[in-house]
């Protein structure tokens, strides 16, 4: 059992008493360097991890760059079409070799002493080769590093950096299920918008992925948003709405009152236009779906958790968001829009101004969560070290004795949190 400085063994960070319907998180798993040392090697090193969407590099020769889990990495396309994922350090001596968020090339070429690498990996040119004993031989040898593991679904590329994880379906179990109906709403597929939003919050990653599990927090922190929702003629409800534990540190709140859905469910705000829209548009879906899966894809909106580091919003404005852990107390955040390939630029215009108001980095939503994560991160450490342990210990008991009933879980109780902590502790546990 891994012990921490301060006493605590991982898991114990992480207490449930099934009969007093008490579960706690002990405030450490937020700030502690162990602990997120712990979880770069053990959850980061060992599991599929998130990338990006193949959309994001649609032509032979786009890449884009980006650390998961403190690796810096190159995502690109090589001239023969296919993916390849390297890691974005020279082989010669382990300078950063592109130093470029986006862009297309044929080749990647490193600064400090020029050696270049074609797109696929190899060690196309470097000065002075006949200085080596066998410079064939030797191009061979020091080819970019690929990374050890790549598999997509529908299009979601993930990595492992550990060669033996099981098969990405195995991981993704019950997710890849609501994965695959997001990506059934386009009849010609769904794309990445071009351009990325990246903010960096002040804040423990799990925070994150609290709040995106939290139907709670939704009407007193967002309540600005719920009066405009009110004031355009929405009526928002809590009702009805369920928690899903999918398994693996997955989870799922299906949620049918928060919001409309473009295509699918009108609101006022949304405009006539789009009212007449969706009816043609379930009718499409029916004929291509099914009546029954045409009805799980639209009717309510989702958030779907996939352990660890990949968020999906299926709601009014569709977002994909990764979690990169800086630190302790440091997130790094990327979110994309995914919209439909190939619809009307009047619905596509909707689907953005939508993404911005709500879901953006500057929404009427998302600035609230960002202030959330960071004030309970300032809260978290303001209890450290208390004289009385009782008080560095966060409550997740919310809804324990509805689901002790056998009924299932609310979106506006704790029950996703608690999956993902049992996940986490089970994960971290381990020797
Ligand atoms: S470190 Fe890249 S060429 Fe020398
Ligand atoms: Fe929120």
């Amino acid at each position: 059992m891994t012990q921490l400085t301060q006493g605590y063994s991982i898991s114990s960070l992480v207490e449930e008493d099934e009969e007093a319907l008490s579960f706690k998180v002990h405030r450490s798993a937020y700030r502690s360097e162990e602990v997120f040392r712990a979880e770069i090697s053990r959850i980061w090193g060992h599991t599929w991890l998130y990338l990006g969407h193949e959309t994001e590099i649609p032509k032979p020769g786009d890449f884009r760059t980006r650390t998961l889990g403190g690796r810096p990495l190159i995502f690109c396309r090589d001239s023969s079409g296919e993916i390849q994922v390297f890691f974005n350090a020279c082989t010669h001596r382990g300078t950063i070799l592109c130093r470029h968020s986006e862009g297309n090339t044929k080749f990647f070429q490193c600064f400090y002493h020029a050696w270049a690498f074609s797109n696929s990996g190899d060690l196309a040119a470097l000065p002075g080769d006949d200085a080596y004993a066998d410079s064939a031989a030797f191009r061979e040898a020091m080819k970019l590093r690929s990374v050890p593991r790549i598999q997509s679904h529908e299009g979601f590329v993930f990595i492992a950096f550990d060669p033996d994880v099981p098969d990405l379906m195995t991981h993704l179990g019950r997710a890849a299920h609501y994965m695959s109906l997001t990506a059934s709403i386009g009849p010609a597929g769904m794309e990445t918008l071009p351009g990325v939003q990246l903010y960096a919050v002040k804040g423990n990653w799990k925070l994150a992925v609290e709040n995106a599990m939290d139907g709670y927090h939704f009407a007193p922190t967002h309540n600005t948003f719920v009066g405009y929702l009110r004031e355009t003629g929405f009526a928002v409800t809590d009702d009805d709405q369920y928690a899903y534990d999918l398994g693996d540190g997955h989870g799922l709140l299906i949620l049918t009152g928060h919001n409309g859905r473009i295509g699918m469910v009108w609101e006022p705000r949304f405009g006539e236009a789009e009212k007449e829209r969706i009816v043609a548009k379930r009718q499409e879906m029916e004929d291509r779906l099914g009546p029954e899966r045409a009805a799980e894809v639209a009717d309510a909106s989702r958030i779907l958790y996939v352990f660890p580091n990949l968020l999906l919003f299926d709601l009014e404005a569709l977002t994909i968001r990764q979690l990169e852990p800086v630190a302790p107390g440091r997130t790094d955040v990327r979110a994309w829009q995914f919209v439909e390939v190939d619809e009307p630029a009047d619905v596509r215009a909707l689907r953005i101004k939508t993404m911005v108001s709500f879901v953006g980095p500057g929404g009427l939503a998302t600035p609230d969560d960002i202030e959330a994560y960071e004030a309970v991160q300032r809260g978290i450490e303001a209890t450290a070290d208390s004289a009385d342990p009782r008080y560095d210990w966060s409550d997740m008991s919310r809804g324990m004795a509805n689901e002790k009933k056998g009924n299932q879980g609310r979106s506006i109780d704790e029950g996703a949190m608690r999956s993902f902590w049992r996940h986490w502790a089970s994960v971290l546990g381990e020797d």
